[in-house]
């Protein structure tokens, strides 16, 4: 977020403070979720910035300033020997930079960047807990409590069968059944296992758990042993503290200790030398999280050398030598700078959040879509607003709602209505419709959208026709619609500024090259609204030639909900654009001018039959090459997944949503190896 002045970074501190402190009260004491963990994740971020940057700003009060949870009466207090710290959350490659800076610098190792090593392992989402062992002896087990503090869970944690009540032996590690070793770790419910829990409550009739994390730290607290036994737990270790810290030199070390001494540690925990090997481990963990049997939402990321971890000390809580690498949030917050007004190639007036920049699931966002005034007043957004944003499908950023909490009173409403007034278009919204439309299609400005639409890859693809030709050829007046495109000849080109010999000659022939475009193309290319290019294979697919799909909107129309995926919104967009009159003559203009798609063939190849659906990125291919791919072997690519998904293929990152999704509707999932296995 920018910089802020002190006295509006005072007030929106404050602000922040208020809506964090009741996020956590409706979460933890009334076990109620006002919002998700990444937008409070996203504000806790910001008051740390602002907290950062304006230090005389911090109280004791500040959310910044608590330590998770406190002894409860019940349990007996014990003090830690070492105190249990916390990490600060960085997010993205710049943050992890500027933390790898402050180390070189605070260890004087300028120039010498090479020799940090780093140590990284996923960061569990569970409960902490430290185990002490005396003589090799489990004696003791305690929660974190205020991180000098915790509770004696010791019965407890005496039930879960991967605590070792006592280490086991091996040569190498032999010495750490003498004396007291303390290890700390987290205590975690697998997901299978919290579904199980939670399945056989339902069947019981008993209110559900909301999430592993907390269902294992509810367990952990229970006063009745036995039922911690009747639940599946497991530690998973992270640390081992020795009176004497020249037995732990790093922490690759201490996590083959931990293994030795038998005590599960994740066996993928890795010595990296570079910024840009952790980033490599962060994207390959944060595909594969999904195969972990426990939640994580990041990394955690240590300098690996014990010595240099212990001098670069502690600030507040967290220790200067480690940091929580947050994977991008699917949700984030930011703040709503102008609401303008896009004017799409149907002549559709849609208002258009313009916000700070923020990332979103991996990719930076400044825009969101409003849809319409009714959505706008729905969800109350006002420029100036502070606004949580989400990605519908995993794909398009979408406003999710305003945090009205951190209004200042300075924010404006916008008026849908009375801003397209002011514009040079004139609009109208038809009866019972939401969408305000311009009257004129015909308006350059909108036949420009709709003609780059026409000509692009996805569509006709016809080669040169870039944004800058399409609207020469219009200004020029050579254009007035579609049709017109093959009617350009190049002595017309050669009179305007942009063309040469040899570019219009180019450009001609390429137009030429597309009289008879594949069907799909072509109905893709018309714009219709809602059609889009699946949907467009679909008809294609059904009915082979733009006669017959003209002639089944306009006389048939209900047998349009036999295509594949086509509703109703769609049905009714074909019904409204093949029954209009200057639509019939713009079809009847291309077949004056011998241009008229191709029928098309019915589909085969091994993947007939079966749908695609592409979360994240690939590593081999662009998502446009991988559809291609799909569709050339008979396939369908979708957007989102539905009812008749067969596969989900995730590449470096995968939506949340689009996992539920997957599971609900016993979609598989495929990881870009097996993807490219299918396609070859
Ligand atoms: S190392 C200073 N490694 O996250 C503590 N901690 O937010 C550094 N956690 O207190 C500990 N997974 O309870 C470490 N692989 C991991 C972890 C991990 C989860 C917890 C731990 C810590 C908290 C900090």
């Amino acid at each position: 977020m920018s910089t802020l002045s002190l006295e509006s970074a005072e007030r929106r501190v404050q602000k922040l403070r208020e809506l964090i402190n009741e996020y956590r009260y409706e979460y933890h004491v009334k076990n109620n979720s006002i919002m998700s963990e990444a937008a409070a994740d996203g504000l806790k971020h910001e008051l740390a910035v602002l907290e950062e940057q304006f230090p005389h700003l911090i109280t004791p009060d500040s959310p910044s300033q608590r330590v998770a949870g406190e002894p409860a009466p019940e349990f007996v207090s014990v003090k830690h020997a070492t105190r249990m710290l916390s990490l600060n959350d960085v997010f993205g490659r710049n943050e992890v930079e500027a933390w790898r800076n402050r180390i070189i610098k605070l260890l004087d190792m300028d120039g010498r960047v090479d020799e940090l090593q780093y140590f990284a392992d996923v960061k569990m989402d569970g409960f902490a807990c430290s185990l002490v062992y005396e003589d090799g002896v489990l004696v003791r087990a305690v929660t974190r409590g205020d991180g000098f503090t915790g509770e004696d869970i010791t019965q407890n944690v005496r039930t879960l069968e991967s605590v070792p009540l006592r280490l086991r032996r091996v040569k190498k590690y032999e010495h750490f059944l003498s004396g007291r070793t303390e290890v700390r770790g987290e205590i975690l419910m697998y997901q299978a296992d919290f579904e199980r829990l939670n399945a056989q409550r339902e069947k019981e009739g008993q209110p559900l758990f909301k999430n592993p994390r907390n269902t294992a730290a509810g367990t952990m607290r229970q006063l009745d042993t036995r039922l911690v036994a009747a639940r599946t737990l497991y530690f998973h270790g992270y640390d081992i503290l020795r009176d004497d810290p020249e037995e732990t030199p790093t922490y690759a070390f201490v996590y083959e200790a931990l293994h030795g001494l038998g005590i599960l540690a994740n066996p993928d925990a890795t010595v990296l030398d570079s910024v840009d090997a952790v980033m490599a481990f962060a994207e390959i963990w944060e595909a594969k999280r999904l195969g972990l049997p426990y939640g994580t939402d990041g990394l955690v990321v240590k300098v690996n050398d014990r010595k240099m971890y212990q001098k670069l000390g502690v600030v507040g809580k967290a220790p200067r030598g480690a940091v929580a690498y947050k994977y991008p949030a699917e949700e984030a917050t930011t703040k709503v700078k102008d609401i303008i007004i896009s004017i799409g190639r149907t002549g559709a007036a849609t208002p258009v959040a313009v916000l700070e920049p923020v990332n979103v699931a991996g990719s930076t966002v400044q825009h969101a879509s409003l849809h319409n005034q009714d959505e706008i007043e729905r969800k109350d957004v006002r420029i100036g607003d502070t606004v949580i944003i989400f990605k519908a499908g995993d794909i398009i950023p979408q406003v999710q709602r305003v945090l009205t909490e951190l209004r200042e009173g300075t924010e404006k409403k916008f008026n849908l209505e009375a801003e397209l007034k002011k514009h040079p278009l004139e609009f109208e919204r038809p009866p019972g419709e939401v969408v305000w439309r311009a009257t004129n299609r015909r308006d350059p400005s909108i036949l420009k959208r709709g003609l780059r639409h026409f000509v692009s890859k996805g569509a006709l693809d016809i080669d040169g026709f870039g944004e800058k030709n399409v609207e020469a050829v219009i200004d020029a007046g050579l254009v007035k619609d579609f049709a017109d495109v093959y009617t350009i000849t190049k002595d017309q080109l050669l009179r305007l500024d942009r063309f040469a010999e040899l570019s219009s000659k180019n450009l001609i022939d390429a137009i030429n090259a597309k009289r008879q475009p594949e069907l799909p193309r072509f109905i893709y290319g018309l714009g219709i609204r809602h059609v889009g290019q699946q949907t467009a294979i679909d008809l294609a697919e059904r009915y082979h030639s733009l006669e017959e799909l003209s002639d089944v909107a306009q006389n048939e129309s209900e047998s349009l909900y036999e295509v594949e995926g086509i509703g109703e919104v769609v049905a009714h967009s074909l019904v409204e654009w093949f029954s209009d009159e200057e639509n019939q003559a713009l079809l009847k203009k291309f077949k004056d001018c011998k241009v008229w798609p191709s029928r098309a063939e019915t589909a085969h190849g091994p993947l007939v039959g079966k749908s695609f659906v592409i979360t994240g990125s690939l590593k081999s291919m662009g998502r446009d090459e991988a559809a291609d791919k799909i569709r050339s072997l008979g396939g369908t690519f979708q957007a989102t997944v539905g009812k008749g998904t067969t596969y989900l293929v995730y590449g470096t990152k995968i939506g949340a949503s689009k996992k539920a999704k997957a599971e609900k509707f016993g979609t598989q999932l495929l990881d870009e190896a097996a993807f490219l296995k299918a396609i070859t």
